[in-house]
């Protein structure tokens, strides 16, 4: 079996569901290792039971110390499968989940910054941001600087999933805060488009500030799919939708454009680039702002009281 990702690793958000599920278990085929961040316990757990059950990932490992950490063995020599339980809109759950994953692993050779809402009310997340921003850019900021030096030491590939909705995002439409804190809320669509924006312009700053140490970072379209995300909208929202999901992709052609941008071990030097699935496209103006990026990630780090 070729197993090009053999003996790598990946930590993967959001990895139960749609298109990090997909991701996750093409990953997986591919032969690396991979943590799953996911908020659910029941969810996470069903997940890899799948997996595992699907002979995907190794079997049950005896004595998992960590009772968050679901640890799959690879004694057969199927690839390690691990559950990290952490909710991206609480930074408390970020630093211990980055902290159990950094003290596991030496070295993270991919992290796909997956994970995904679009928050139908506006809802202030346990540290006071609006709930989607703090789930889509907060948490994978903030997740990304804690995990920084396990992927120097790693082969360090970022690809944040994006989505093509960020050109209706608009950061400069009011006062970074007041978008962060959701006193700018202006409706579930430009909230999500906001934070797709944001995920594009961490995206490109930290390959600008991080390029020099080895790392990568890319951002991807993952298609418009047939996922759950679709389920967690306004049920308004959800009854229009419906008859199109038909139309929509399979969440593995999600979890192939996140491949085409992190299997390849060969792939190494793209790096700073917006995919629209598989095909290399110009993301918007916004997105490309060099002065709006280093303004977000300066106060980003004010937000998660990251002092580098
Ligand atoms: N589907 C599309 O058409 C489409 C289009 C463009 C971009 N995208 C992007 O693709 C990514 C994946 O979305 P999807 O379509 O695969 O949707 P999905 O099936 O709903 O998957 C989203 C994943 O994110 C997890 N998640 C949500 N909030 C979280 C939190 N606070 N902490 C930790 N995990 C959290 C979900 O966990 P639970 O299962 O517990 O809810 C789930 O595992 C998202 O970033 C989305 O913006 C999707």
């Amino acid at each position: 079996m070729n197993r090009p990702l053999a003996g790598q690793t990946a930590v993967v958000t959001g990895g139960n569901s749609g298109v990090g599920r997909s991701a996750t278990e093409m990953l997986l085929r591919a032969g690396a290792d991979v943590t799953m961040v996911c908020r659910s316990r029941e969810r996470g757990e069903r997940a890899l039971a799948e997996m595992r059950d699907a002979g995907i990932a190794g079997g049950a490992a005896e004595g998992a110390e960590d009772p968050n950490a679901r640890e799959t063995g690879d004694a057969a020599g199927r690839p390690g499968l691990v559950l990290e339980l952490a909710d991206l809109s609480r930074q408390a759950d970020v630093r211990a989940a980055a902290g159990r994953i950094a003290t596991r692993l030496p070295a993270i050779d991919i992290l796909v910054n997956n994970a995904g809402i679009s928050s139908a009310r506006r809802t202030l997340s346990a540290d006071g941001f609006e709930l989607t921003f703090a789930t889509n850019h907060i948490g994978h900021f903030l997740l990304t600087h804690l995990l920084r030096e396990r992927l120097e030491a790693g082969r360090g590939r970022i690809l944040n999933v994006s989505s093509r909705g960020h050109r209706r995002g608009d950061l400069r439409r009011a006062d970074l805060d007041d978008i962060a804190r959701g006193r700018a809320w202006n409706g579930p669509l430009q909230a999500y488009a906001d934070s797709k924006l944001a995920n594009i312009l961490f995206t490109f700053e930290s390959v600008r500030r991080w390029g020099g140490r080895g790392i990568t970072a890319n951002a991807v379209h993952p298609g418009v799919l047939a996922t759950d995300i679709w389920n967690k909208t306004p049920w308004i929202a959800r009854l229009l939708i419906r008859p199109f999901t038909w139309f929509m992709d399979r969440p593995e052609v999600g979890g192939g454009a996140v491949m085409n941008l992190v299997g390849d071990p060969a792939g190494d030097t793209v790096t700073g680039r917006y995919f629209n699935m598989n095909d290399e496209e110009t993301p918007s103006a916004q997105a490309r702002d060099e002065a709006l990026a280093g303004k977000l990630w300066e106060r980003s780090c004010e937000w998660t009281a990251w002092v580098s």
